[in-house]
């Protein structure tokens, strides 16, 4: 198990596109091991392979209140959304510090691999559709801050930069 560096934005590899895995093996369970301890970490509630600059479909996710449900999604696709949509504060590992209103599906249904290459589905709401949705979109290069106005953004783009000089000084 390793912990993993994470992309943070505006890195424009955080905007590539993300290839299906076509085979799951033991790289790909450990990648996901290793974004699961990264993600744990962090004290985040899912992470993207994107972020840790790999740029295949792979996503890990955690919304349980005591942290003990880690899910891996491999390929996942959304089957179906719900016409309801909410808004909620969104953050992201990849932007620390940074949480804004984001609106989402309320509902979705998410299909996927798991680490044993076996199909399964399942219906998500509240947080795990949020996250589910905020995930899949890392995997096709879009980082949650690019639904702000481009005002918002150019002001978190100033700060990030900043946040990672200041974090490299010695
Ligand atoms: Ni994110």
């Amino acid at each position: 198990m390793a912990l993993l560096n994470i992309l943070r934005y505006p890195d424009p590899r955080l905007h590539k596109v993300a290839a299906p895995i076509a085979q799951v093996d033991d790289r790909i369970r450990t990648l996901a091991a290793d974004m699961l301890e990264t993600m744990y970490d962090s004290e985040g509630v899912g992470l993207a392979a994107t972020q840790v600059d790999v740029h295949e479909r792979l996503i890990v996710m955690d919304v349980s209140e005591e942290r003990d449900q880690p899910m891996v999604l491999i390929n996942p696709e959304l089957v179906s959304v719900s016409d309801e949509k909410v808004v909620g504060d969104e953050g992201c590992l990849s932007v620390p510090t940074v949480y804004d209103k984001v609106e989402r599906h309320a509902r979705v249904t998410v299909k996927a691999l798991d680490r044993a290459g076996k199909p399964f589905q399942f219906e998500a709401e509240g947080l795990a559709s949020v996250c589910v949705q905020h995930e899949m979109d890392h995997l096709r290069g879009k980082v949650f801050v690019e639904y702000l106005s481009l005002l918002k953004r150019e002001r978190i783009k100033v700060k990030m930069i900043k946040r990672t000089r200041d974090e490299q000084k010695p």
